[in-house]
């Protein structure tokens, strides 16, 4: 894809015009005016639930993401006319894909509506003019994590990669894993930044799901922003192999338990491994941790090795979350940059309430995985929304699985032999929010 100057591009002249009948107005923020930059982040810490902040804190969040292409809602009959009422933040990201390949996706955050102007339809506007902005602009995909899975299906999204929340109790999960040859040592949170970022560049590509981060995303799970809360806790271990190369970090604050000091709780921030063996030297690290019970860690691989590496994986309690919800925009560009599992042929009548993946498209995938898609007259094998189609994409979720639920309809052999298709050989996993 050619440059794009995503961060310029023109506000969407019908959401503009739909703000406007609703008596509100709807522009973009300039980031480089601290003041109305500054504003916009009040809104969205507000939105979020967030106290005010320090200054410190406010002027660390405004570096962090000021990349980012920022767009309010403003009223101006409310006596702080600068604050948005609502706000949306976008940028393009890199998006992994079955077969290390990557899909430039438009990314939303930041997504808050003042709760003094909820249920007016301001989300809708946003959402819908994102919507059109990224296709315009030829984007074949959005994407983003979700505070509520209740939102976003009525916009085309639907969740593509999980993950789990696990609490474990170490006197249950003593370790039968490998124990391989390596060091362990701290970082400083400084490096601990820095040993994340350059790990990430280097793995991403085979994370299906993953996306390219940003500086600040990092300095945050390390603990490294000016001002972030409980920051200090926040300790660093990197794992180097024989060969002296860093293959494993993980960031984690020790919860107190000042009623019996044998019986912490561990919070696993971020673990990110590059080979088997360093996330088992990890995950050692972690469950053999003196005075800590209990651990806990968040946004893990729902495939996760760790529940077979301990003597009891009943001391892991598991919970599975829907994480990364995908919006497909350009049906032959999604489905033709990711590499499939099987060859076949099948012919899908999507459907798309907005209409970018609206049509009859048949998926041909020769012997070498690489797909082509045409639009075609045709009967369809099987009929499925955007969702869905969204759903299925990265290989997170079987088709027939969804042809069980009601939401695929089609003959079984059909959605079977889209299960061969489009099986991907990574578990999706994306390990942080955006
Ligand atoms: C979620 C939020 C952005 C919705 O904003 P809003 O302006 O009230 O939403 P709208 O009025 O545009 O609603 C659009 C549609 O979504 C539905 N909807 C909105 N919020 C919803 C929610 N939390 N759960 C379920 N449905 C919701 C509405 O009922 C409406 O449905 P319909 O048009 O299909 O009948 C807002 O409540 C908010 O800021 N929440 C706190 C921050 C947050 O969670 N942001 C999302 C981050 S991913």
């Amino acid at each position: 894809m050619p440059h794009l100057d995503w961060k310029n591009l023109p506000l969407d002249a019908t959401a503009v015009a739909a703000a406007s009948a609703a008596g509100f107005d709807y522009r973009l923020v300039d980031t480089s005016d601290e003041e109305a930059y500054g504003a916009a982040m009040a809104a969205i810490r507000r939105g979020f639930l967030d106290d005010e902040g320090t200054a410190e804190q406010l002027q660390a969040g405004l570096d962090d993401i000021r990349f980012r292409r920022f767009t309010g809602v403003y009223d101006s009959g409310s006596p702080t006319p600068a604050t948005p009422i609502a706000t949306v933040a976008s940028w393009v990201a890199e998006l992994t894909v079955p077969g290390r390949a990557t899909l430039p996706m438009w990314a939303i955050s930041d997504v808050t509506v003042a709760a003094t102007h909820r249920r007016r339809g301001l989300a809708r506007i946003l959402l819908e003019g994102e919507l059109r902005t990224a296709a315009d602009a030829g984007l074949p995909l959005a994407g983003l994590t979700v505070s509520e899975a209740t939102i976003y299906s009525r916009f085309g999204f639907a969740p593509a990669a999980f993950a789990t929340t696990a609490e474990i109790t170490t006197s249950r999960t003593a370790w039968i894993g490998p124990r391989p040859a390596g060091r362990l040592d701290y970082l400083d949170r400084q490096a601990l930044a820095r040993e994340f970022a350059e790990l990430h560049a280097r793995v991403r590509l085979d994370r299906v799901g993953t996306i390219d981060a940003w500086p600040g995303l990092w300095e945050r799970l390390a603990g490294a922003t000016p001002g972030q809360e409980k920051a200090t806790a926040i300790r660093g271990v990197r794992w180097t192999d024989a060969a002296g190369t860093t293959r494993g970090i993980v960031s984690y604050r020790i919860v107190e338990n000042h009623d019996d000091f044998s019986r912490n709780t561990l919070e696993v921030q971020h673990l990110m491994a590059e080979t088997p063996d360093a996330a088992a030297a990890l995950w050692r690290f972690l469950l053999e941790h003196d005075l800590v019970s209990v651990v806990r860690a968040s946004l893990l691989s729902v495939d996760e090795p760790l529940r077979w590496m301990v003597a009891d994986p009943r001391g892991i309690r598991e919970t599975r979350v829907d994480h990364e919800w995908l919006r497909i925009l350009d049906v032959p560009r999604v489905l033709t940059a990711r590499r499939h599992s099987g060859p076949g042929s099948t012919v899908m009548s999507v459907t798309d309430p907005l209409g970018y993946a609206e049509g009859t498209w048949r998926l041909t995938v020769d012997d070498d995985g690489a797909a082509t898609v045409d639009r075609v007259e045709a009967a369809a094998d099987l009929t499925l929304p955007v969702t869905e189609l969204a759903a299925i994409l990265l290989g997170g979720v079987r088709p027939s699985t969804l042809r069980a639920a009601g939401r695929i309809e089609g003959d079984e052999d059909a959605a079977l032999a889209l299960d061969r298709m489009f099986a991907s050989d990574r578990v999706p996993h994306l390990g942080f929010w955006y």
